[in-house]
């Protein structure tokens, strides 16, 4: 089905940042006239249309396709985004809106391997360095996570290695300091590319990601005796501004706020429209909804940035905050609850609430996540319908405010993960088929997105918005301890790269950030 862009394109260039009013509700208008009522779930899921969630992630494909096909951090399509979004939430009149920058290392670049002569598909990894080198390939032992991994004489050569365990930038790492000339991760699930991000600037080995299928056929080669290489990374790195959009509704209690969101940066390979144009939008069409109402509790939108490089915007943000920028940390406790969407149309769904109080994967968020969990699963539950949880794999951007104390939730309806036979059973869809068989692709279009969920799980969020945003029952305040990252964080990657059920819960960020 296709839907008319509500945005009229006569002038492109200008006319995108003219943003029509929403067609449908239209904002700041009580339903029926006369005074605003206090917002309650029932009328605030009503006002939740499919029309404008499709036409909302139409603008979205209209940005990419006008910019080079993506929505990347720092691009024309991501600022087209950030500035339409920005112009729609402002013409409501209902939010206080700000654009925060914040400059980032960009990295992009154009990659080759040729192995015996032969040309292998390979991925950059996000903040890998330039490098040119001819060698043999040299097998590095377990997972590369430990110096003692790598061989002697990985010493001039390219050394091949096994995803596991430990993040991309440790094997990169631990390859340089090893003396090899170049790095090859290859990825340990089936008919998978393994491209990533390094995660920030370090000490690397000129590195490239392969498919497990094409790392195998390789060790398979090295069986065989001495196998030639040359690998290619030709890396621009420049610093980018990039923003964050931050609306505040005017109304509500300014100190006991309610706090959602989701990134509106893609990959540089596609447009991003089920990651994560479904949060955005889903965020973006809950919060116009709410224009027709009265408050109790302020409700402050995040659509963060440069999720896809690290979760960079949403971690600035809570830095600019907390105090870490200066300034002192009182505006954090003013957030009583975080709630995420980062992917929640997946085609080949399940749908998937974040563990909140970790009886599924023994990883619970701050006091209070576990009635999110709740209040998210009853919604489900009062339509007879099944849901799963999902990991708090610190792989989207509620980490930011898992760390700084801040009861948190949210939907994830998956990946790139096969979806299995129970699942299948439970929601339909295709067993063995990745849940998002577009994640992280060109074909992440605005027909990459199932419709059915896309509705049900914004009438979800606007479920959630509506209770927070009279009633903090059941969600004690975040006392503001900051969580301890590396013991739990490495915890957490044991079990996620493990491997087991827990697999469908891994977020957008997996096999982008960590390993
Ligand atoms: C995006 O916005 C930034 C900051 O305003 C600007 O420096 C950059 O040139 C813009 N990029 C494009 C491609 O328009
Ligand atoms: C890997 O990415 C390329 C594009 O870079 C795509 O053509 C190919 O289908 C992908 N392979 C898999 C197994 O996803
Ligand atoms: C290994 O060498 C044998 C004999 O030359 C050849 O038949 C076989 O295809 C080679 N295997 C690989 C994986 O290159
Ligand atoms: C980016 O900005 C940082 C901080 O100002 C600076 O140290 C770095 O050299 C810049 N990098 C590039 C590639 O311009
Ligand atoms: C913290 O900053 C706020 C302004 O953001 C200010 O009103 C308050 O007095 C500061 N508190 C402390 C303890 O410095
Ligand atoms: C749950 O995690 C904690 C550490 O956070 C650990 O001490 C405990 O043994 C784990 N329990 C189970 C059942 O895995
Ligand atoms: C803050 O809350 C955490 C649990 O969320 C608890 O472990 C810690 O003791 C609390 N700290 C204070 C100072 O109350
Ligand atoms: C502020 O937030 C950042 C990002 O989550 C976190 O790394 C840091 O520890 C926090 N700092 C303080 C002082 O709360
Ligand atoms: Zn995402």
């Amino acid at each position: 089905m296709r839907f008319v862009p509500f945005i009229a394109l006569a002038a492109p260039a200008l006319a995108q940042y003219n943003a029509k009013p929403w067609p449908s509700p239209t904002p700041n208008k009580p339903e029926g006239g006369g005074p605003k009522k206090l917002v309650s779930a029932k009328e605030l899921i009503k006002a939740i249309k499919l029309d404008d969630l499709l036409a909302g992630s139409q603008q979205l494909q209209t940005f990419a396709d006008e910019n080079g096909g993506n929505r990347a951090f720092g691009s024309g399509g991501h600022n087209a985004t950030t500035e339409w979004l920005y112009q729609t939430l402002k013409k409501t009149g209902y939010y206080d809106v700000y654009k925060q920058p914040f400059v980032e290392l960009f990295t992009a670049a154009t990659i080759s391997l040729t192995v015996a002569g032969e040309v292998v598909p390979a991925e950059y990894l996000t903040y890998g360095p330039s490098g040119q080198v001819t060698a043999s390939v040299a097998k590095v032992n377990n997972l590369g996570c430990d110096a003692s991994d790598f061989p002697a004489d990985v010493t001039g050569q390219i050394a091949l290695i096994s995803r596991g365990t430990c993040t991309f930038a440790i094997k990169t790492t631990n390859a340089k300091a090893a003396g090899a000339a170049g790095a090859i991760i290859y990825n340990n699930v089936p008919l998978q590319n393994l491209s990533g991000t390094l995660g920030g600037e370090g000490d690397y080995a000129p590195v490239v990601g392969l498919t497990q299928e094409a790392g195998n056929s390789l060790l398979a080669k090295l069986g065989n005796g001495t196998v030639e290489a040359t690998l290619s990374v030709n890396a621009i790195r420049e610093n980018r501004t990039n923003y964050n959009v931050i609306a505040e509704s005017k109304q509500g209690d300014h100190n006991n706020v309610l706090m959602l969101g989701g990134h509106t940066d893609s990959v540089f390979a596609g447009p991003g429209i089920n990651d994560d144009g479904s949060g955005t939008i889903g965020t973006l069409v809950t919060a116009l909804a709410l224009t027709k109402f009265k408050l109790k509790n302020a409700v402050r939108l995040g659509f963060w940035g440069a999720e896809e490089f690290g979760k960079l915007g949403s971690f600035y943000y809570l830095k600019s905050i907390n105090g870490t920028l200066g300034g002192n940390s009182t505006e954090v406790s003013k957030l009583r609850a975080y709630l995420n969407f980062d992917m929640i149309a997946s085609p080949n769904y399940v749908l998937g609430i974040y563990d909140g109080d970790g009886s599924a994967f023994n990883f619970s968020g701050p006091t209070g996540s576990d009635t999110i969990e709740k209040d998210f699963e009853l919604f489900y539950e009062t339509r007879g319908l099944p849901h799963v949880p999902a990991l708090f794999s610190l792989r989207s951007d509620y980490a930011a405010f898992l760390e700084n104390g801040i009861p948190s939730g949210g939907l994830f309806t998956g990946a790139e993960v096969l979806k299995t036979e129970q699942e299948a059973l439970l929601f339909g869809g295709e067993a063995g088929q990745p849940l998002d068989a577009c994640y992280h692709q060109k074909c992440d279009t605005i027909d990459n997105l199932a419709h059915d969920a896309y509705l049900l799980n914004t009438q979800s969020i606007a479920n959630s918005v509506a209770k927070y945003a009279v009633s903090w029952e059941g969600i004690p305040r975040g006392n503001g301890t900051v969580r301890k990252r590396s013991a739990e964080m490495s915890l957490l990657m044991g079990r996620v790269d493990g491997g087991g059920h827990e697999h469908h819960a891994q977020p957008c960020g997996a096999g982008k950030n960590e390993m």
